[in-house]
């Protein structure tokens, strides 16, 4: 019998799908077979508006043209632009780009960091929570609350603390006058898709505010539409003191950004912050487009329609297999008696694209235009499998 070449990253860092990609149109990849896939992984929840949406294209096309990059020492009219959308439509006072959601958290960090110098005694430490995920460098890694990320770091970065999601009694217990901040995602997206509790994320807010302590909610994954919401802290009625952005604001090119409330953003000052590639023109370009598309309420309003048909759907499915179906919009979690991954690769071969964030939870965070029709087609797909 033949035996299939198993296809391998560049790096060897990772398993890759295996089926090699030409090309993408809306929901859906094309492989170099010709085969299609529905894809509800989106580039690792990047692909907000799909492949090849023209709008977007067309901005980067048209930026391309004119410069690919100068350097933060010019002027830049479209990360101008996209700041001023991002400060119009949410909490913030600054807002400051940079390439990726680990580097967004880590100058969240800083910031917070010198705020704790300046404002709170030199107060350092960060209570962050078990099954979070913030990033791949070192203090972003540390700050994540998952072990397996730990091994290769000796030492870890000083002053993350870990506490228990949706358990204030525990913040509480691990918070003292050296606390600076608490940084979480409202729906830990990589650790299972854990929502949070709006009770808990209440008394967090409170208790930040009562203990003069910054509240940092990292929305790399949850924000821009994501969940119904440009930003998914408007789900809980807080208001953050820094939140940071990835994933789709670029459509795809690296772009990120922190956006800062009144007290982080009086105290930051010229040279707190810079980047050679953060902010670049091409990649703000097409976050104006995507910014503008996400901010639109009918959208928003769509996606969270889509998301409770997704969410129905899946339970509706009435297997014993499936234990639990979870999340906020188009970001669920679908907990599963079994190997996760036997689900993903079967879908695979059916013209699925699936994700297993844990060993025995699948996450489908598809693109924001996926159809009611795709959605059925993948619940078609998925009660073969399961
Ligand atoms: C919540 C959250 N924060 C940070 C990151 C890291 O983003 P990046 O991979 O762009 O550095 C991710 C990536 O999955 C994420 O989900």
């Amino acid at each position: 019998m033949k035996r299939e070449k198993i296809i391998k990253s560049s790096d060897n860092t990772v398993n890759v799908y295996q089926i090699i990609p030409e090309k993408g149109i809306r929901s859906t990849i094309i492989d170099t077979k010709g085969k299609r896939y529905i894809d509800m992984f989106a580039g690792i929840a990047v692909n907000l508006l799909g492949y090849n949406y023209s709008d977007v294209n067309n901005a980067i096309m048209k930026q391309v043209k004119k410069h690919i990059h100068l350097s933060r020492l010019f002027y830049n009219k479209k990360q101008e632009e996209l700041s001023s959308l991002l400060k119009k439509n949410s909490f913030a006072k600054g807002v400051y780009f940079s390439n990726s959601g680990a580097e967004a958290n880590e100058v969240a960090i800083k910031f917070a960091r010198k705020w704790g110098l300046l404002k709170k005694n030199k107060a350092y430490k960060i209570i962050t929570f078990y099954n979070s995920f913030h990033g791949r460098t070192y203090l972003t890694l540390t700050a994540t609350g998952q072990e397996k990320f730990h091994k290769i770091l000796n030492p870890k970065a000083p002053g993350f603390i870990y506490a228990k999601f949706n358990d204030i009694d525990d913040v509480k217990s691990k918070v003292d006058n050296e606390t600076v901040a608490i940084m979480l995602e409202l729906i830990q997206a990589e650790g299972g898709v854990n929502v949070a509790d709006k009770k808990f994320i209440k008394q967090i807010s409170d208790f930040c505010k009562e203990n003069n302590i910054l509240l940092i909610v990292d929305e790399v994954q949850t924000g821009l539409g994501r969940t119904g919401k440009i930003f998914c802290y408007e789900n809980y009625d807080i208001e953050p003191d820094i939140v940071t952005l990835g994933k789709g604001l670029g459509g795809g090119l690296p772009l990120s950004a922190v956006l800062t409330g009144d007290r982080v953003y009086e105290i930051i000052e010229n040279n707190d912050h810079g980047t050679t590639m953060g902010g670049n023109p091409v990649a703000c370009a097409a976050g104006c487009v995507i910014f503008k598309k996400i901010m639109n309420k009918n959208f928003l309003k769509e996606v969270e329609n889509k998301g409770k048909y997704l969410m129905q759907s899946l339970k509706n499915i009435n297997s014993e297999k499936i234990l639990e179906v979870r999340g906020k919009g188009l970001l669920i979690g679908m907990q599963i008696k079994g190997d996760a991954k036997k689900i993903v690769e079967g879908a695979l071969k059916q013209g699925l694209i699936l994700n297993a964030c844990k060993p025995d939870v699948i996450r489908f965070v598809p693109p924001l235009i996926m159809t009611k029709k795709e959605i059925d087609l993948t619940i078609k797909i998925l009660r073969r499998i399961i």
